[in-house]
């Protein structure tokens, strides 16, 4: 997974709920790590602290708060974290030679696992916070800033979601047209890689009053695109009214929200492919036709030891129903390779699921045994030289794959949600229904309209379009 830095537009648009009416705001400086679920809850702190006096900085000698939102799915993700606070502290040393105090929080899933490790190993660290309990960050902000070093990782989820604070209008309006929404946390499922269950707890879905409102809040705010998102988003379930609901029918309802003009979610299992969800595809022209469904491995006996639930041929029959429901799915997968007693032949399977199923984008790994999943102890561990050969195919046959993708849209028509402008002078940007980055001509002001557009070009990593 990539790392990704939390949209920062040091706005001061908190002005009017300046807690302490003091004119001289504090800063805070957002970093984080991993998935999309991370950019949310940062979003949500960020929320949260600015209604409590706080503004934004993307300066981080300029903080006075510097938390790093953590992502622990893969090795080295502590050590990053200890070396990028030597980085901070010494910031904090810096700062506090001029009587200026400067905290540090650590968020995130490396606070989850490994909380006390880090009060113990880094002492300039004054606060930890686990993903459950952060709508209690501006209170234990204000404790840190006291001279207490705290520590909360408690399993809080429900209430994190009831208390966490909306965003004002004005908040949601800076971070632009498209929005992420987390509908659910947690996984139950123990894939024997993943320390997921460990650190993000349970499966709890957000209520459908709860989603709903903040659907609407952000089609209110002029959000057009919203990603739902979850660690296992299609196990997604609520009622309303007495009936029972899975993702499909959520998705059913948010589509008739004025505003919202498109609709995605990640990432699924495929256990939880419900039908309604396939048939949301068929019936929904705001759902985009595009599906991230990771399969990781492509044995039935390697599926087997990594506790994923099913086999080669029901993921493949998956892929086959959702096609049936719309021709133009874009696939999406993420891939393990050398996993504990993976073979040549296993390995093959894996290749031959990517030639079957075609896939339009990929997120490819080398297994990494983490501490506390039953993977970390099971004999026969692949060894580094054979792992990387093997990646090294396997993401040559992927890259081939999304060129070819790339390629069948050359000529397809389709409309493109302007989001910002280009890099270069006289284009302007936005995404394909594919996910695609998408270039055309134009200009600022056509941000946030809808253009019918060809697309003229395929390069490596965005499409060229005209407009007809
Ligand atoms: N080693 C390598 N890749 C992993 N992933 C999760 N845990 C591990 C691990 N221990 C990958 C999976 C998952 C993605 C988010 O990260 O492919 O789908
Ligand atoms: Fe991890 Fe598996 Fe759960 Fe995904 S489904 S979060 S890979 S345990």
């Amino acid at each position: 997974m990539e790392q990704v830095s939390s949209p920062v537009d040091a706005v001061a648009d908190n002005q009017e709920h300046d807690a302490a009416g003091s004119t001289a705001l504090k800063k805070v400086f957002v970093k984080t790590y991993g998935c999309q679920m991370n950019v949310y809850d940062s979003e949500r702190m960020e929320d949260a602290l600015t209604q409590d006096g706080y503004v934004k900085t993307d300066d981080i000698n300029d903080a006075d708060l510097v938390l790093l939102n953590t992502c622990h799915i893969r090795e080295k993700a502590a050590e990053k974290v200890y070396s990028a606070v030597g980085r901070i502290r010494k910031i904090k040393e810096k700062h506090a030679k001029q009587g200026r105090q400067v905290t540090i929080g650590i968020t995130g899933c490396v606070a989850q696992a490994e909380g006390k490790e880090i009060m113990r190993r880094a002492p300039a660290v004054d606060l930890v916070a686990g993903p459950q309990t952060y709508h209690d960050i501006s209170k234990m902000v204000a404790r840190a800033e006291k001279g207490e070093r705290v520590i909360s990782t408690d399993w809080l989820i429900e209430e994190k979601f009831a208390k966490l604070p909306a965003p004002t209008k004005k908040q949601t309006i800076a971070r632009g047209l498209a929005a992420f929404l987390t509908v659910q946390e947690g996984c139950d499922k123990f894939c024997t890689f993943c320390v997921v269950p460990y650190t993000r707890g349970a499966e709890v879905s957000r209520s459908v009053n709860q989603i709903l409102d903040e659907a609407n809040r952000l089609a209110d705010a002029g959000v057009k695109e919203v990603t739902l998102l979850g660690q296992n988003v299609n196990a997604w379930h609520g009622s309303l009214d007495g009936q029972k609901w899975n993702l499909g029918e959520l998705l059913y309802r948010l589509s008739d929200i004025d505003g919202i003009e498109r609709l995605r979610y990640t990432t699924s299992h495929p256990i939880d492919m419900e039908q309604s969800l396939i048939d949301a595809h068929r019936d929904l022209p705001k759902l985009m036709p595009y599906l991230h469904l990771p399969v990781q491995a492509g044995s039935d006996r390697i599926l087997k030891a990594m506790n994923r639930h099913h086999t080669k041929d029901q993921y493949l029959q998956i892929i086959e129903r959702v096609r049936q429901a719309r021709d133009d799915m874009a696939i999406s997968g993420d891939f393990i390779v050398g996993f504990p007693g993976e073979t040549e032949e296993d390995f093959e399977e894996t290749l031959d699921v990517i030639r079957q199923v075609k896939y339009a984008s990929a997120f490819s790994f080398k297994y990494s045994p983490r501490p506390g999943t039953p993977g970390a102890d099971l004999d026969h561990q692949v060894s580094d030289e054979v792992a990387s050969e093997r990646l090294t195919r396997l993401q040559a046959l992927l890259r081939e794959q999304m060129t070819e993708f790339n390629q069948s849209c050359v000529g397809k028509e389709i409309d493109l949600l302007i989001e910002k402008r280009g890099k270069r002078e006289g284009q302007v940007l936005g995404r394909s229904p594919w996910l695609q980055t998408v270039v055309v001509s134009g200009d600022a002001s056509e941000i946030s309209k809808t253009l019918r557009v060809k697309v003229s070009e395929a390069g490596p990593a965005s499409l060229n379009a005209v407009r007809i």
